[in-house]
């Protein structure tokens, strides 16, 4: 490795996200990119974030700071205005928001018809308002599809640029879903010139659109996904969403770091929103948090009915359906109580509301989301339900865990890597696990966890085991900065090489 790459020496880590808790936040990447940058400070490193200034987010409440210089951003055969606003994370991190008024005073964050231009110009304004500051990141650590594209300008319109030539990227995806897939007039506005063109990395599209996920894919010089787990998964049609040839052609440069918790915000000994504080070993105090949370759901309160909870989007990735086709027959069987919070397709906004009508007493629903009831369900309910048809890396069960609260989830993404199924005959386990996408083998595992439940000795003791495992950032702050030094190493490879055509 040259010197340049010395691993004592301090990298300079640019870090890009479309939202950052606490700032904006609409799902598991804000709290990434929140909580991973002051990890890395932690050890060391000069880490910056960039995202963008959305009007939602108040200056006052955040201590914004306009920085004087405006600087000019290429796109689409011109060039706009940018402008930096500063702030701080937590350990100091500094962050700098990228203004225009033009793309980014909207009510909304995303679904807006120019969202591919928005995030282009994001993304170019972060580069060019770094290069404004005079602050030369070695490395610039991309978030899903919004960044997806500054992977593929280092290595073409930044390529001989002095002031980039060196840098190396990484580009961490949080879900395939989630893609970024616009006409190919995109590549117009972001100066990427036609023969770099790579709209078909699978084969499978026509060459008409320009997916942003495959193009951070190709170029970057690492990939990596949130856990071990699902960086396996998406090497195969079942979980690849059509890009498993790609990630099989790269799987040199993919790997798979599980996303932290942060334990401090998440901690019940100090949750400010808790009716009652408890640690692992004063678990008896837990049960006021249980009869707390049955009163205002409106539950009957009864203390050795099992209280069973879900946090979520409502939606079939998430398992809903399993969920909306076993909690029926559970409910008649079975000696429980629901409990739900989240938002997400009408159909199961109707379906749960008809649901607690059937059931009052039982079965309580909020439509709506609010960290105070989000952390009143992790500390009241006995058991945690996530269900997905597939989890990159899922934060709500390590959240559960940590609450004592047991999560019962399917094997898959990083529910496998953070949840072990309980095992009667070794009293192993932290929750209870299931494996083929179907409402029975959910149904099974419910039945396991309840009849589990009725062991008072035995429960405490699954509950314990999960409150003590160690979900903090530091491993995993730890492997990003290997990743980082990988990425440079293999950055300084190809330096200077013409790109690849396709
Ligand atoms: C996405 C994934 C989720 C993951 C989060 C943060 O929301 O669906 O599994 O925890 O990103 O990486």
């Amino acid at each position: 490795m040259s010197e340049t790459n010395n691993v004592s020496q301090p990298l300079k880590i640019l870090l890009l996200a479309a939202e950052v808790v606490p700032f904006v936040k609409t799902g598991g990447l804000a709290d990434v990119t929140g909580s991973l940058p002051p990890a890395v400070r932690a050890l060391g490193h000069d880490i910056r974030v960039v995202m963008p200034r959305y009007s939602r987010i108040d200056p006052r409440r955040f201590n914004l700071t306009l920085l004087p210089t405006t600087f000019a951003v290429p796109i689409d055969n011109r060039t706009e205005l940018g402008q930096l606003h500063e702030s701080r994370l937590a350990h100091d991190v500094p962050i700098y928001f990228v203004e225009n008024a033009r793309y980014f005073d909207r009510e909304g964050l995303y679904m807006y018809p120019d969202d591919a231009e928005r995030f282009i110009f994001f993304c170019r304004g972060a580069l060019e308002g770094v290069r404004q500051l005079g602050w030369q990141p070695d490395v610039i650590h991309c978030h899903d599809w919004q960044t997806a594209l500054v992977p593929n300008w280092l290595k073409t319109t930044y390529a001989q640029d002095p002031f980039f030539a060196r840098t190396a990227s990484v580009y961490t995806i949080h879900s395939l879903a989630f893609r970024g897939v616009f006409g190919r007039r995109v590549l117009e506005i972001a100066g990427i010139a036609e023969y770099e063109f790579t709209a078909s990395p699978d084969g499978t599209r026509d060459g008409q659109v320009v997916d942003f996920m495959a193009r951070g894919i190709t170029y970057a010089d690492v990939i990596n996904t949130v856990s071990p787990t699902y960086a396996r998964e998406i090497l195969t049609p079942e979980f690849g969403e059509s890009l498993d040839g790609l990630l099989r052609q790269r799987q040199d440069r993919l790997f798979g770091i599980l996303n932290g918790l942060d334990v401090e915000d998440y901690n019940p000994a100090t949750d400010p929103h808790i009716a009652r504080h408890y640690t692992a070993e004063t678990l008896e105090q837990r049960a006021e948090n249980k009869a707390a949370l049955q009163r205002y759901a409106g539950l009957e309160v009864v203390p050795d009915v099992p209280l069973l909870g879900a946090i979520s989007r409502l939606t079939d990735d998430k398992g809903f359906d399993l969920i909306q086709a076993a909690l029926e027959p559970m409910l008649q069987h079975l000696p429980i109580q629901f409990v739900l919070m989240g938002t997400g397709e009408e159909r199961y906004h109707r379906f749960f509301l008809d649901l607690a009508q059937r059931h009052p007493g039982r079965v309580a629903v909020f439509l709506t989301f609010n960290t105070p009831l989000a952390r009143r369900i992790y500390a009241g309910t006995d058991i945690f339900l996530m269900p997905s048809r597939f989890e990159p890396c899922g934060l709500g069960q390590m959240i559960a865990m940590r609450y004592g609260s047991v999560p019962l989830v399917r094997a898959v993404g990083g529910l496998v890597d953070t949840v072990q199924d309980y095992d009667p005959a070794t009293q192993t386990g932290t929750g209870f696990l299931f494996r083929a996408y179907d409402a029975w083998a959910f149904y099974a595992a419910v039945v396991r966890a309840v009849e589990t439940y009725r062991y008072a000795d035995v429960w405490r003791r699954l509950q314990q085991r999960g409150m003590q495992q160690d979900f903090s950032w530091q491993a995993s702050a730890r492997a990003y900065v290997d990743l980082y030094r990988l990425a440079r190493a293999l950055r300084a490879q190809t330096e200077g090489m013409v790109p690849r055509t396709p």
